[in-house]
């Protein structure tokens, strides 16, 4: 690590993107130097939230706006308090409250927000694509996709590879098992793009109904579909062979409707629960990670989920760092600025 003595010294280096995309939309726009620079930056940056040294003004001036039209947790608090502690003013902005709920359209809103000089929006969206079509739509205003429909969480994939790093350092070479309702899942989508630019191998895990469509019928899929290169193992003991990072997924119940996919979640759990039992047919040394929230007991065991082999908090904490990163460099460093 350079000689850095606060956070606010960090605008005397030059750390900058190497993309010249003003918008993250997903991490597959991030070439591994990128990828690079983000993570020096969150070790930086996490070494000083450490020491309790964290407030700086990097971006007085600077308006975020927080748009989430679905529920969140960890994702809004996160960039909320990175934007915080950046010195930005940030507003939060979600139906309730908004003229959203009279029915303003999402062009409309965004537009309003580019004239009232917002710098950055950070847009969670039930529809895929949405942060795409904002960012066609705004000449001025930068967009960070917290999570599109069933499409992408770019920042999540972010903080999964860099809590990955600290217990591995090289990734390369390693066994990946994401486990459960991956049909849903920004974040597998996400995670199988990261993952595998660091040369990780990605396995997936789940039942037949939790699966995506171009993954069981190849030629539904086109080149880019990044569910091409997985392997797919529906035995939980024979997938977890040889794992490294084990990652259950919560089963997404509010976007199954009716059809729930499999006859019971107690049944759905005697077959794909991470606990102290299945977690045997991985590496002794296995990480078991989990993108929240969790629902315990279900894809995972409460003694596994706060056992010393489980990553979640060390996840939520680099949460934090990575998105400060994330906002430094595309509000004032680098290329990302046009
Ligand atoms: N991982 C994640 O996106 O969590 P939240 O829904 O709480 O933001």
């Amino acid at each position: 690590m350079k000689n850095i003595k606060s956070i606010e010294s960090l605008s005397e280096h030059n750390y900058k993107l190497s993309n010249s995309v003003k918008n993250l939309l997903d991490i597959d726009q991030l070439e591994t130097n990128d990828l690079d620079t983000i993570f020096t930056l969150t070790e930086i940056i996490d070494s000083f939230l450490t020491n309790n040294d964290k407030k700086t003004s990097l971006l007085k001036g600077k308006t975020i706006v927080t748009l989430f039209y679905e529920s969140s947790t960890r994702t809004r608090v996160s960039f909320e308090e990175a934007g915080k502690l950046l010195g930005a003013d940030v507003i939060n902005m979600s139906g309730n409250g908004t003229s959203i709920d009279k029915g303003e359209s999402l062009l409309n809103t965004c537009l309003t927000l580019q004239s009232a000089h917002t710098d950055l929006i950070i847009v969670r969206h039930p529809h895929s694509g949405a942060p795409y079509f904002m960012s066609k739509h705004l000449s001025k205003t930068k967009i960070i996709n917290a999570g599109d429909g069933w499409h992408a969480h770019p920042t999540q994939a972010l903080i999964d590879l860099y809590t990955a790093k600290q217990s591995y350092d090289d990734l390369k070479g390693l066994k990946l098992v994401i486990v459960g309702d991956i049909l849903h899942s920004r974040v597998a989508r996400s995670d199988i793009l990261g993952f595998q630019k660091l040369g990780v191998n990605v396995s997936l895990c789940a039942p037949k109904s939790l699966l995506p469509t171009t993954l069981l019928d190849k030629s539904t899929s086109d080149a880019s579909d990044p569910y091409n290169t997985v392997s797919v193992e529906y035995d939980l003991e024979k997938a977890l062979d040889n794992a490294d990072i084990v990652m259950p997924l919560r089963i997404q119940q509010e976007r199954l409707g009716e059809v729930s996919g499999f006859p019971s979640l107690r049944e759905y759990s005697s077959r794909f629960q991470i606990n102290d039992k299945t977690l045997k047919f991985a590496k002794p040394n296995a990480i078991v990670m989990h993108p929240g929230p969790m629902n315990e007991g279900v894809e995972i065991s409460s003694e596994i989920a706060h056992s010393d082999r489980s990553q979640i908090e060390n996840q939520v904490r680099y949460g934090v760092a990575i998105r400060m990163s994330l906002l430094y460099l595309m509000l004032i460093g680098g290329d990302f600025n046009d």
